[in-house]
């Protein structure tokens, strides 16, 4: 991963608005964000994305700004997934996720759309679906119209969500959930077909969770994925990209060789990688901050090298920006109470060490 001198030049010199405008001159960012022409370190940029929740959305003046300070990409974090969206069976309310959709456009960001099918977060008369055939006739009207309602808006989903089981070594490739269940594996392409004849320009993507790490169950969930995209491609059904979500504990190690064969692979098979969820697990270390944040930090550069050293990421989202908002604390709690730190900012939106690994990747 060597940067030319002028690469190395222009880094000094790139601005948010110059980088902006050569990703709006892409197509990467909304066409709101700039007119200038990309310069070839722009064009080189990594986007980078922020998962949006609508509660500090919508009362932290300061999280807004953040948002429009830091972020080339908007994703919204729970208000497009079923329980969001389709509350209520036979309505569908699009007023919550168009809130921060709005806000992504008027400020020149791209929006990321996650999730049309998830065996999670559903509402309680999806869960409760019990024949094949009304599942499918639910699902595809779902996605056909969530996916028609962002045409020409949300140029990148996460068409499935988590559709691997934990440890395939134990339960075979596929996650239980109610689509699985009614539906088999086809559940995948009958979510990929409805998409991609939907939207055929939007990329499609499927998301995954524990792909980074080094062990068996780690090898095997990559192979399901591989398996799944081989499948797909067979049945020639687009399928764009692959999210890496990247919830990295920073107690396992990163499998540089595993996860870089798996990244080169899915080159091969002419399917990107995204990086789409990513924040650190820091409940095992230091209970000093200075130290926490570094170690967080490192994991996140080990990560990202080992990524880059396979090939490049379309984008690099965080879930979350600041601290002060994560899912991290209601499920790994430290023992010591301190408040976990998981994300580029401090919960006074200081940047942290973090943020500077990430700017250093976004550029290479
Ligand atoms: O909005 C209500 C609020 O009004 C209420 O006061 C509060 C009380 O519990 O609940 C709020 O809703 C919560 C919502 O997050 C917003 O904070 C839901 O209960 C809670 O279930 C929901 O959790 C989200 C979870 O997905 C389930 O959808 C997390 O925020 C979100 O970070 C998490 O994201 C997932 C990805 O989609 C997939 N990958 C893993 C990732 C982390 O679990």
């Amino acid at each position: 991963m060597q940067m030319t001198d002028a690469e190395k030049n222009n880094m000094g010199r790139l601005t948010r608005r110059s980088v902006v405008g050569g990703l709006a001159a892409l197509g990467i960012v909304g066409a709101h964000a700039g007119s200038s022409s990309p310069s070839r370190a722009a064009s080189r940029l990594t986007p980078y994305g922020v998962a949006v929740g609508l509660e500090p959305f919508r009362h932290d003046p300061l999280y807004r700004q953040a948002l429009i300070e830091h972020a080339d990409i908007i994703v919204p974090m729970n208000m497009l997934k079923w329980a969001s969206l389709r509350y209520d069976k036979g309505k569908i309310d699009f007023e919550r996720a168009d809130e921060i959709v709005s806000f992504a456009r008027a400020h020149g960001k791209s929006v990321r759309g996650h999730t049309l099918l998830w065996s999670d977060y559903n509402p309680k008369w999806v869960d409760e679906l019990s024949s094949a055939r009304e599942a499918e006739r639910v699902l595809v009207n779902h996605i056909e119209q969530v996916v028609d309602h962002y045409r020409g808006i949300i140029p990148s989903w996460d068409v499935v969500n988590e559709v691997v089981a934990h440890d395939p070594l134990e339960d075979g490739d596929w996650r239980k959930g109610i689509w699985q269940d009614l539906l088999g594996a086809r559940h995948v392409e009958i979510a990929f077909r409805a998409a991609a004849r939907t939207d055929p320009t939007a990329k499609l993507v499927i998301n995954e969770y524990d792909l980074e790490n080094t062990g068996l169950r780690y090898d095997a969930r990559r192979n399901a994925i591989l398996n799944i995209v081989r499948n797909l491609q067979d049945q020639n059904i687009p399928v764009h990209g692959v999210g890496l979500q990247a919830h990295l504990y920073a107690e396992r190690a990163i499998d540089q060789k595993g996860l870089g064969s798996f990244i080169q692979t899915l080159e091969q098979m002419g399917v990107k990688i995204l990086i789409t969820e990513l924040d650190v697990i820091d409940w095992r270390l230091s209970r000093n901050p200075v130290k926490r944040d570094i170690g967080v930090a490192n994991v996140v550069a080990e990560f990202l090298e080992a990524v880059y050293a396979a090939g490049r990421p379309e984008s690099i989202v965080t879930w979350g920006i600041t601290d002060r908002y994560s899912w991290i604390k209601d499920v790994f709690k430290r023992k010591d109470g301190a408040p976990n730190r998981p994300l580029p900012m401090d919960r006074n939106y200081r940047p942290k060490p973090f943020m500077d690994v990430l700017q250093k990747y976004r550029i290479l």
